[in-house]
């Protein structure tokens, strides 16, 4: 089983109910929501009462994405705006246990973010600590790039680390998820599948959802 997560970066903000609407027509039951903050990463995007008119707007998981320079400061924020998971980068706190830890507290699930070109080691240690990972497949900072190749190997050896431990923790990719790639995404052992351009991109959400959703499932 696996989820599909419609990021509403490739949405039309102006129209955003609407296509919330549309998503979860399809089928999907989370929704990505990326926060960014023009340090972390090149570009800017929203923050907290985008999340909170998104609250009131809809009963979906909101998955709140935090690509920001010293996300300690903020991560409980986006619980009590009304995020259902945050997720922070390894690369961007140096006490990230105790910041997934106050995630959980605050009554959220709490995910750790990682870089393409950063190492899984840098996580291992905070594994127990996080309820998911986020596991970039396309440097940070725009929608509608193109899926970095050698992820799948990284997201193989992920799901080999957790197993072998016998952790709890999902897996959710972000980037350049397609049809074209779904499936192998999902056989290599991702839970949650995050798609922005190829689901927002051609104006036909509901139905994008659907196929990504068709597509992905390993039928036994
Ligand atoms: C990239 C964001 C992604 C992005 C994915 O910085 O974290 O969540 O919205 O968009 P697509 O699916 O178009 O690569
Ligand atoms: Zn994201």
């Amino acid at each position: 089983m696996f989820e599909i997560a419609p990021s509403i970066l490739s949405a039309d903000f102006a129209r955003l109910g609407e296509e919330i609407g549309a998503v979860k027509a399809g089928g999907a039951r989370l929704l990505h929501v990326d926060v960014m903050d023009g340090h972390f990463v090149p570009n800017i995007t929203l923050g907290f009462p985008v999340i909170a008119s998104i609250r009131r707007a809809t009963n979906l998981k909101i998955d709140a994405h935090l690509m920001i320079d010293e996300p300690s400061r903020y991560a409980t924020k986006f619980v009590e705006a009304g995020a259902d998971m945050v997720s922070v980068h390894v690369e961007a706190d140096a006490h990230l246990q105790r910041t997934l830890v106050s995630i959980r507290e605050a009554g959220g699930r709490s995910g750790a973010a990682i870089n393409p070109a950063t190492p899984l080691v840098a996580l291992e240690e905070a594994l127990p600590f996080a309820d998911y990972v986020v596991l970039m497949s396309v440097n940070p900072g725009f929608g509608g790039q193109r899926f970095i190749e050698t992820s799948i190997d990284k997201l193989r050896r992920l799901r080999r680390m957790i197993d072998e431990r016998n952790l709890p923790t999902r897996i959710e990719i972000d980037g350049g998820a397609g049809l074209e790639n779904i499936k192998e995404i999902v056989e290599a052992g991702a839970n949650i599948v995050v798609a922005g351009s190829s689901v927002f991109g051609a104006g036909r959400p509901t139905e994008a959802v659907k196929e990504l959703i068709e597509k992905g499932t390993i039928w036994v």
